[in-house]
């Protein structure tokens, strides 16, 4: 089966599966230790966030109980999900290594979205523009969905949801065709099943793969003090980085 590279239909004629991979209520204990990180480094009072590659929402149905959230995502699919989540938040229509909303936030949130930069470039141009949007003295959280040190080949996840008159199966399959580049395969597979009537669809995403030393030089390059926090399952068990930017000396 011929798949093109970066199809990535989940976020395209896919993404109203969105809201059926996983319940909301898996995004909250994540979403409330990014809250306590960005309030424990912050040395200004945080009133404001940026979500950049937002997706559906998911996190800021929880991070905007303690912050008045914008997000941005450069697919309108996805930000029509997250607009239905979250009908009192504004949200972009952006590239995250790019965008200019010509304003700062107290603080930026970079979860998921950045599985999506391949290469050392990319990653640093996401750090830039995160370091631009964020107000001296605020934070910056983001954090590796995976790294090369612990990538583990062939690593295979199955579950299925429920909703309406649907059940849905997801098979999600990570693989490495080549360790010595900085990119892995992502391969989906949906059992959709409406009716007792089984459709399938099947997803390609390629995403990055950097060692940890990779992503804290590129944060420091950026220009942000960095702080790596321990992570718990819901990280995967990698560690999360607290970034502040640094208030100048008058
Ligand atoms: C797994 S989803 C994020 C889910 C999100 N955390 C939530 O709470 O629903 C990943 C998102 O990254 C976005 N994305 C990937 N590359 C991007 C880029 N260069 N700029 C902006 N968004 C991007 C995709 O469009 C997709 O919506």
């Amino acid at each position: 089966m011929k798949m093109k590279k970066g199809w990535n239909r989940l976020y395209d004629d896919l993404a109203w599966l969105w809201p059926i991979w996983e319940d909301v209520e898996e995004y909250r204990s994540e979403s409330e230790l990014f809250a306590k990180l960005i309030n424990k480094y912050a040395k200004i009072k945080v009133r404001t966030l940026l979500d950049m590659g937002c997706g559906g929402g998911k996190n800021v149905f929880h991070l905007k109980r303690h912050f008045a959230v914008m997000g941005i995502d450069r697919s309108r699919a996805m930000l029509s999900n997250a607009k239905k989540q979250n009908p009192d938040c504004d949200f972009h229509l952006g590239d995250m290594r790019k965008f200019d909303l010509k304003r700062q936030f107290d603080s930026v949130f970079i979860n998921d979205a950045i599985t999506y930069m391949t290469t050392k470039k990319d990653l640093l141009m996401v750090f830039n523009t995160a370091h631009k949007h964020l107000r001296p003295g605020g934070v910056m959280i983001t954090y590796p969905d995976e790294c090369k040190e612990k990538f583990e080949q062939n690593e295979t996840n199955i579950w299925t949801s429920e909703a309406d008159d649907m059940n849905i199966t997801f098979i999600e399959n990570q693989y490495d065709p080549n360790p010595k580049d900085d990119t892995f395969e992502t391969t989906f597979i949906y059992l959709i099943r409406k009716n007792g009537k089984l459709r399938i669809e099947h997803d390609f995403h390629l995403c990055g793969l950097f060692t940890m030393n990779t992503w804290k030089k590129s944060l420091k390059q950026a220009g942000f003090e960095v702080h790596q926090e321990e992570g718990d399952e819901d990280t995967g068990g990698l560690p999360v980085f607290a970034c502040t930017r640094p208030i100048p000396n008058r």
